[in-house]
């Protein structure tokens, strides 16, 4: 799909040649989605010519290896007729072993960068993408500044960061700080991957290229929203890590309030990058933090429990777990956001690992019809209208309504309207990374967030976490693996209103 959003941008913005350096060039991230990434937009003719990929880890290596490795790999990726591409990709690859705290590995570096910037001959422009652990975030981005490579004197120098970034706000203020001492905040490119997805961009199309929704888009006729990311996977050798993070950080202090920021924001005044990352900085602005009695929670946790038929352990039973952990597993949120248009309007969110199914969605709920003239039958079978925008899998929208049931009585029964991205543009939809990687290159950084949304999140879920440090653990809640997370979780709702089943 061509998204109208990104029309322009596409046609008057190309890629300059360009030299990416990745740190953590042999880690998961970087072996699963960003190669194969790169790959696709190579195979798509997207990359420029002259462009090249250095890698750069601990692991000895060099350049043969790594291109063979790799080569390897991404066979399996290969479109029909992309040998050409494999071998252009490859021709591109280049490996420097080093230790992210060695002032040597560096100095290397950038030794090795003018050689590739053909020899010289045009503009250096440098993309550095920090795929490693968190913890090394601060030591890569100091020894940049101090090998004289946080900018470059003849291009551009941009840095790409994952997250996490921070795990409260004193740790991203920190981050923050440090990075912004070395960078200037237009180099930096702090990545959300839900930004990348087709159908989380198709929000602010759906919302606003279209005369009908945004009328009824407000505190007078929405009655609540629901935003859920659910996962039916458990920690997949993950559990040492998710034992430090929690579900909180690890989903929805990112994705989950991006996709809630799109839902809520004003349109902004052009979609240049400033203006929408204004816009979503308002919602933020305004939203209470989760310490305003409001607001509500509900954690919990895993145990062990079934899914399709096969047994699964329990989270405090997963590799590098605690047996007597307190990490929650499943959150679920009420929020608000205190401005004209959703003044109380709650939003719940929620997200848990080992649930029944993997389901991103987001659901505006309507409040009902005035009045129920069909007669009390129908009155008890009524529903109320919801427009779900269902972000993955089985991507599309879908319109839920009452109607009447074909025969001699008036018997009422919810219908739904349907959208779906296969059946519509018949194509599968291109992974986020490749949008976002595409957009560094660019140098588009609507897609990515800025600092004050990441410290004005933190400052939301802060006092949460906090508050957490201190309940006692019978503040969690146990679930059983492959179910909809805990009952208690029900009990956030207003009368009359329930978790959505998807
Ligand atoms: C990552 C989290 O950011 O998002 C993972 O660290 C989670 O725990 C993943 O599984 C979900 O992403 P997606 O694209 O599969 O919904």
């Amino acid at each position: 799909m061509i998204n109208p959003l990104r029309q322009g941008m596409r046609l008057s913005k190309t890629i300059e040649p360009c030299t990416l350096i990745i740190f953590g060039a042999t880690g998961d991230l970087t072996q699963r989605k960003l190669l194969p990434a790169l790959f696709n937009l190579e195979q798509q003719g997207l990359l420029p010519g002259g462009m090249a990929i250095v890698g750069f880890a601990r692991r000895e290596k060099d350049d043969r290896t790594f291109r063979t490795e790799l080569m390897e790999a991404l066979q399996r990726n290969i479109r029909p007729g992309g040998e050409a591409a494999l071998q252009r990709f490859s021709r591109r690859l280049h490996y420097l072993r080093g230790d992210f705290n060695e002032a040597d590995a560096f100095r290397r570096l950038s030794d090795l960068l003018p050689k590739l910037a053909e020899s010289g001959r045009r503009p250096a422009h440098h993309l550095f993408y920090l795929a490693t652990p968190p913890s090394q975030y601060e030591t890569i981005a100091m020894n940049l500044g101090q090998s004289g490579l946080a900018q470059s004197p003849t291009g551009w120098t941009r840095l790409i960061v994952e997250k996490p970034f921070g795990r409260d706000l004193a740790s991203a203020r920190s981050l923050n700080a440090r990075l912004t001492s070395v960078f200037q905040e237009d180099q930096l490119f702090r990545i959300d991957h839900y930004l990348g997805k087709e159908t989380v961009q198709n929000i602010l199309v759906f919302r606003f290229a279209n005369g009908i929704f945004e009328p009824i888009w407000n505190r007078s006729f929405v009655d609540h929203v629901q935003i859920t990311v659910a996962e039916d996977l458990g920690m997949e050798g993950r559990g040492r890590f998710f034992e430090e993070t929690g579900i909180l950080r690890d989903i929805v202090q990112n994705h989950l309030l991006q996709l809630l920021c799109l839902t809520a924001m004003e349109p902004p005044s052009t979609f240049a990058s400033a203006e929408v990352r204004d816009e979503k900085v308002k919602v933020l602005r305004a939203m209470p933090r989760m310490s305003d009695p409001r607001c509500g929670s509900v954690r919990g946790q895993y145990g062990p429990g079934s899914l399709a038929g096969a047994d699964l352990i329990g989270y405090r039973s997963e590799p590098g777990v605690a047996p007597d952990s307190t990490t929650e597993t499943y959150v679920a949120l009420k929020m608000f956001v205190d401005n004209w248009r959703w003044a109380g309007v709650p939003f719940f969110l929620r997200a848990g690992k080992r649930l029944a199914k993997k389901a991103t969605e987001i659901a505006i709920v309507f409040k009902d019809a005035p009045l129920q003239m069909f007669g009390p039958e129908a009155e008890k079978e009524a529903t109320s209208n919801v427009l779900a925008l269902n972000i993955q899998p089985n991507e599309g929208i879908t319109l839920r309504f009452d109607s009447k049931v074909p025969g001699p009585s008036n018997r009422v029964r919810p219908v739904a309207m349907e959208f779906r991205y296969g059946a519509s543009f018949g194509e599968s939809t291109p992974d986020a990374y490749e949008r976002l990687l595409l957009d560094a290159l660019i140098g588009d950084a609507t897609l990515f967030t800025r600092l004050d949304e990441n410290e004005t999140a933190w400052e939301i879920f802060t006092p949460l976490l906090e508050s957490w440090q201190t309940a006692d653990s019978g503040c969690i809640f146990p679930y059983s693996a492959g179910t909809w997370g805990p009952t208690e979780a029900e009990t956030l709702l207003p009368p009359g209103r329930r978790w959505r089943r998807l």
